[in-house]
């Protein structure tokens, strides 16, 4: 492991989907002039060049054949967060309907699971060795990715602001509208998915600290989470 993972100023986000993790993650980021990663976008940007190449995500050789051949970077800087597959900008085609039905189940095999945890922590010892701190944002961040954080959020929210929230958010992105019970059906279907697979499942971990945001802004995550992490590196 290295030496990155036990770093005081590394702070773990983790949470269900349309919870606000990355809006949060990216604020807190701004706010400590922190690096920020975005995993959720690795993953996203894998399961684009699947779909891309015709592969069926459960063709699991296939995938993982492919995975060898991927360029995909995430940038770390909160201001400028850009994600490009084979050196092509890939922000907004990673936020289909299509990758996000997909995401689930390439993101369940384990091969893509290792390659990728060796890529975020790369990121994590590169932020470390430039000197700043990171807010890392993912599903297993906490649990398996960076085990000894000293700060690690579990951000929930009810599914109805959720699904809200999501619906409002694709809206913006694509300029259709989708009914929010079909929203709802999606998300709900990619935390089940996400909490039951095999490998690094969806959980809190045990020494996280659960934040309901269904009823607070986003200004008052981002305080409740700064607060834990200036406490955290006073100590
Ligand atoms: O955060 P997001 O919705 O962009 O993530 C997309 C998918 O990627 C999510 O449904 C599960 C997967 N993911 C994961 O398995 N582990 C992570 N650390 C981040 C995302």
């Amino acid at each position: 492991m290295s030496a990155s993972v036990t770093s005081p100023r590394v702070l773990a986000i983790d949470g269900l989907s349309g919870s606000g993790k990355s809006t949060v993650a990216r604020a807190v980021a701004v706010r400590l002039g922190w690096a920020f990663l975005d995993t959720g976008a690795m993953y996203r940007a894998v399961t684009l060049a699947v779909l891309q190449n015709g592969i069926d995500p459960a063709d699991r050789a296939a995938v993982v054949g492919l995975l060898g051949t991927l360029g995909v970077e995430v940038t770390t800087d909160p201001q400028d967060v850009r994600v490009t597959l084979d050196g092509v900008d890939v922000a907004d085609a990673i936020r289909t309907p299509a990758v996000t039905a997909a995401v689930s189940a390439v993101s369940a095999l384990p091969e893509v699971r290792a390659v990728l945890l060796r890529w975020q922590r790369e990121a994590v010892a590169r932020a470390s060795e430039s000197g700043t701190g990171i807010v890392v944002e993912g599903r297993d961040i906490g649990t398996v990715v960076l085990p000894d954080a000293p700060v690690k959020i579990f951000l929930v929210a009810d599914a109805l602001v959720r699904a809200a929230r999501r619906a409002a958010q694709d809206e913006r992105r694509t300029g259709g509208e989708r009914p929010q019970g079909q929203v709802l059906a999606e998300l709900q279907r990619r935390d089940e998915a996400d909490s039951s697979r095999e490998v690094s499942p969806l959980r809190a971990a045990p020494d996280a600290v659960t934040i309901d945001a269904s009823e607070l802004a986003v200004d008052e995550v981002v305080n409740s989470i700064l607060h834990r992490v200036a406490e955290s590196v006073s100590r």
